[in-house]
């Protein structure tokens, strides 16, 4: 009986447990543990609202528009309260900033602040919920600056402008046929599958690693005639197949949910572009909370993050909500396209 519920125990490690190795390893303090604990709760509150579908009141626009232009849905709002909620009154954050909101949130007066800073994209490819398909939460977490005299930086758009090799955590959630979380918090990228019987996000996929290479590529298709020679090369050559340059066939995928596509590359390889072209001319997603932690994932499981020049991780932010390139992946591909922009 003992041995039974020893061997139980060591098949399941659930993201608590993980954080808290990892706390007293001293990979990660108190605050942070809690604080990613705090965004995976909310990512399953979410994921419980994404799977009510049409039968609550869930489906289609709030009649508004976001800073970026864009239609927003029922649930982006909906997610982006409850991880509002969740987030706010821990003491473990400074400010908070999402693609929801045009500025950063400043923690209510009568909760007390922390170290940290939380950026997220509350419901990423939210075009595909009312079709089905999977969409997902993105996060990205700083420390806040501190001020001259010691004192933690005000919330102020300027705290969160660092560039993407400074996160200290990073993840996402997939509300896909399952629900899973991926994890980075500098040690390797981890992934978590929901129980939906004990409601915990148990690890599934430890020490994610991408292939190098790949014969999967995924990118929109539709914005081809708008591309850079570079990105036109490369797909050329990958469409060339077994009789062009690169002597292999090449598959295509394209969710178009980030989040979904990325776990992919995760999972088993590939790269995803979302390149500039000439209508996104500084390319489509969101730097700080899209392509950041996406880049900081994706280069812990051995890949690379390139807006097609340099080095996403590198980047010096200058705008919140600023767009940017994405090309990221296996990273023979992902240098191969990098090769062709120089
Ligand atoms: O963030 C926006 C997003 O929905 C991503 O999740 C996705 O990769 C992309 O846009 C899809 O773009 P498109 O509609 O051009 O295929």
């Amino acid at each position: 009986m003992a041995a039974g519920r020893m061997n139980h125990a060591m098949r399941r490690v659930t993201l608590t447990q993980f954080l808290i190795r990892r706390q007293h390893t001293g990979k990660i303090n108190a605050d942070l543990r809690l604080l990613i604990e705090t965004v995976a709760r909310a990512c399953k509150a979410i994921s419980t609202r994404v799977t009510k579908g049409a039968l609550a009141d869930g489906h289609g626009a709030a009649g508004m528009e976001n800073v970026q232009g864009e239609a927003v849905q029922k649930l982006d709002m909906l997610s982006n309260e409850i991880l509002l909620e969740a987030n706010e009154w821990g003491g473990n954050l400074a400010a908070l900033a999402s693609e929801e909101m045009e500025m950063p949130h400043p923690i209510p007066t009568q909760f007390p602040k922390g170290e940290y800073l939380l950026l997220f994209d509350p419901l990423d490819g939210s075009s595909n919920i009312d079709v089905n398909i999977s969409v997902g939460t993105i996060f990205s977490v700083l420390r806040c600056p501190k001020m001259a005299d010691g004192s933690l930086c005000e919330p102020e758009e300027s705290a969160f402008l660092q560039p993407g090799r400074a996160q200290v955590a990073a993840g996402f959630a997939v509300y896909g046929p399952t629900t899973v979380f991926a994890l980075t918090v500098g040690d390797g990228a981890h992934g978590f599958t929901l129980d939906r019987e004990t409601f915990t996000f148990v690890l599934t996929h430890p020490d994610i690693r991408i292939p190098a290479d790949t014969a999967e590529f995924a990118i929109n298709v539709s914005n081809q005639r708008r591309w850079e020679p570079p990105v036109k090369r490369y797909i050329d050559e990958c469409l060339a197949g077994k009789d062009g340059p690169r002597g292999k066939d090449f598959n295509m995928r394209w969710v178009a949910s980030m989040v979904a596509d990325v776990f992919r590359v995760l999972s088993r390889g590939g790269i995803f572009m979302y390149p500039r072209d000439a209508k996104n001319t500084n390319g489509r997603l969101r730097l700080m909370y899209e392509a950041n932690p996406m880049g900081f994932i994706v280069e812990q499981a051995g890949g690379a993050a390139t807006d097609g020049r340099t080095r996403i991780l590198d980047l010096q932010p200058t705008g919140l909500h600023q767009r940017v390139a994405v090309i990221l992946g296996s990273k023979n591909e992902v240098e191969l396209v990098t090769k062709y922009h120089r």
